[in-house]
């Protein structure tokens, strides 16, 4: 079982769906733009778990660096989740 946080909000999901779809089945404050890695709206801070996501893409990072991001912020649009995360948005 794996777990998925954001904001107040607990997920209990299978290993390998991505945040697009948890966010798709139920209401999180998570907003989407592109869906595609292009335009930086769904970006989000890891708070916890962070190596239980999927690896970070050459699109995603390339976004990720146009916005100066830290480290720990990922684009939920291009995440899988493989374990525990912890995610805060905004
Ligand atoms: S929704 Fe556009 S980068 Fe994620």
């Amino acid at each position: 079982m794996l777990t998925f946080k954001v904001a107040e909000l607990e997920f209990f999901v299978e290993h390998g769906t991505t945040i697009q779809q948890i966010c798709a089945q139920y209401d999180t404050p998570i907003i989407f733009g592109c869906r595609a890695a292009k335009c930086g709206a769904c970006i989000v801070r890891i708070l916890d778990g962070g190596k239980n996501l999927g690896s970070i893409g050459t699109c995603e990072q390339a976004v990720l660096d146009i916005l100066a991001a830290e480290p720990d912020h990922r684009l939920a649009c291009q995440c899988t989740v493989l374990g525990d995360v912890t995610v805060e948005v905004g």
